[in-house]
């Protein structure tokens, strides 16, 4: 099998830069792992920047996107029994962002690209990149249970947080930065109304909790818990009764509670790969960083990376320049480090520490409190939650 970019993985970062270089006359390969049911029911993300939705849009895949989605205007802070709302239009000269689960961005860029090509295989497992330094890498993967090749000029590993494209980078080119953060996130989908209509973010001293949604008949919430934390130990009454505690506020509000549809515990840590190319071969999305979730970025930042990369092919299939691609890392990774420093900041601002430093205890709530009493201190933060712009 030949083609021009070889993509291993199909999440969304793969699927998003399989339309955009069809769309740009590009041919490409995406192999997948998993089956077709796994990848579109595995929960995830759900909080889309402008910059998301509109790449969706520009590639004609945001119908269900623009019929469901659910555009927010802000989110709100709760901390000190107080609620604080920041209003992203006004703090941002007009963004917003949008609700939509990224197992539905899956599902409807897989079906247009099964109906429209470029090719795409469920079950194929990449197994190694080879000569990543020629100008004819390959992709060693396991279809059907037969050992395959495919052929290409250059190859994309979006295949996440446990891929094998970033292991052909050699040792003595890569650079990796790791933080492991003393906390995870049980989470729940639960078929209930979301009690909020925008995103609630809570620092009280039992640990920080989100609020968020999936549609109007759907929420999805969260809480912090100790890294061990073992889901056996949440059963449905203790998940809501401490969501309420941790959502309490001086004041009438009031947390409804439904049947859980699903519930998992998640680890949080922040994790760069520098560079993010390597001869004919780059990493994008969660291949090549994660964030913890607390900013929402992961799912916005492996968007954009394939953005800059579906313009690096375009630009080469039309003029020959290899100018952009050349710049492919260096572009990416001053985006990257700018949402992991905010991914940072949100996290550590908004967790109590599993030792319950009281110094540290004061100093989160004075950012807080800053953010609520400086419009630029809230401008700041809203234009992080709505994304920079891309580095183009
Ligand atoms: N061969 C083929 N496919 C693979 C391989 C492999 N060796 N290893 C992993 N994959 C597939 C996975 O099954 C998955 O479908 O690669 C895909 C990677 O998708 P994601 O993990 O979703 O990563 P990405 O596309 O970068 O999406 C960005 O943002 O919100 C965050 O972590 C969240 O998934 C989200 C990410
Ligand atoms: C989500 O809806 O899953 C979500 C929203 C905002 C976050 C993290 C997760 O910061």
């Amino acid at each position: 099998m030949r083609t021009t970019v070889g993509i291993i993985g199909g999440g969304p970062a793969g699927l998003l830069l399989a339309r955009l270089l069809h769309r740009a006359g590009v041919d490409c390969v995406v192999l997948e792992s998993r089956t077709r049911a796994y990848a579109e029911q595995r929960q995830r993300a759900g909080m889309l920047e402008q910059g998301t939705v509109d790449a969706l849009r520009e590639c004609g895949a945001a119908d269900r996107l623009d019929a469901e989605g659910l555009i927010h205007q802000g989110i709100e802070l709760r901390f000190d029994r107080e609620r604080h709302h920041l209003d992203f239009p006004a703090l941002t000269g007009g963004r917003t962002v949008t609700i939509y689960a990224q197992t539905e961005i899956v599902k409807d860029l897989t079906a247009l690209q099964l109906a429209e090509g470029p090719p795409l295989l469920f079950g194929a497992e990449a197994i190694g990149v080879e000569k990543p330094e020629s100008d004819a890498p390959l992709v060693r993967f396991v279809h059907e249970g037969r050992e395959e090749t495919l052929s290409c000029d250059y190859v994309v590993g979006c295949d996440g947080s446990h891929g094998i494209a970033s292991q052909a980078f050699p040792a003595a080119v890569s650079r990796t930065y790791e933080h492991v953060y003393p906390y995870s996130w049980l989470g729940i989908l639960a078929d209930v109304p979301p009690s909020c209509e925008e995103l609630i973010y809570a620092r009280g001293d039992r640990g920080f909790a989100l609020h968020s949604m999936r549609s109007p008949s759907v929420s999805r919430l969260y809480l912090q818990v100790p890294n061990d934390t073992d889901v056996q130990d949440w059963p449905d009454e203790r998940v809501w009764d401490e969501l309420a505690a941790r959502f309490a506020i001086d004041g009438d509000w009031r947390l409804e509670r439904g049947p859980i549809a699903s519930k998992s515990v998640t680890s949080m840590r922040s994790y760069v790969h520098e560079p993010m190319r390597h001869g004919q071969l780059f990493l994008a999305g969660d291949a090549a960083h994660i964030v913890p979730p607390t900013g929402a970025k992961g799912l916005n930042l492996a968007v954009s990376d394939v953005r800059v990369l579906a313009r690096g092919f375009a630009a080469l299939h039309r003029t020959g320049s290899t100018e952009l691609l050349d710049r492919y890392s260096e572009l990416c990774l001053e985006r990257v480090w700018q949402a992991t420093r905010f991914s940072y900041d949100m996290t550590r601002m908004l967790h109590a520490r599993p030792d319950g430093d009281p110094f540290d205890h004061r100093v989160q709530l004075a950012r807080l409190r800053r953010i609520t009493v400086s419009p630029s201190a809230a401008a700041e933060l809203a234009a992080n939650y709505t994304g920079l712009p891309l580095p183009l």
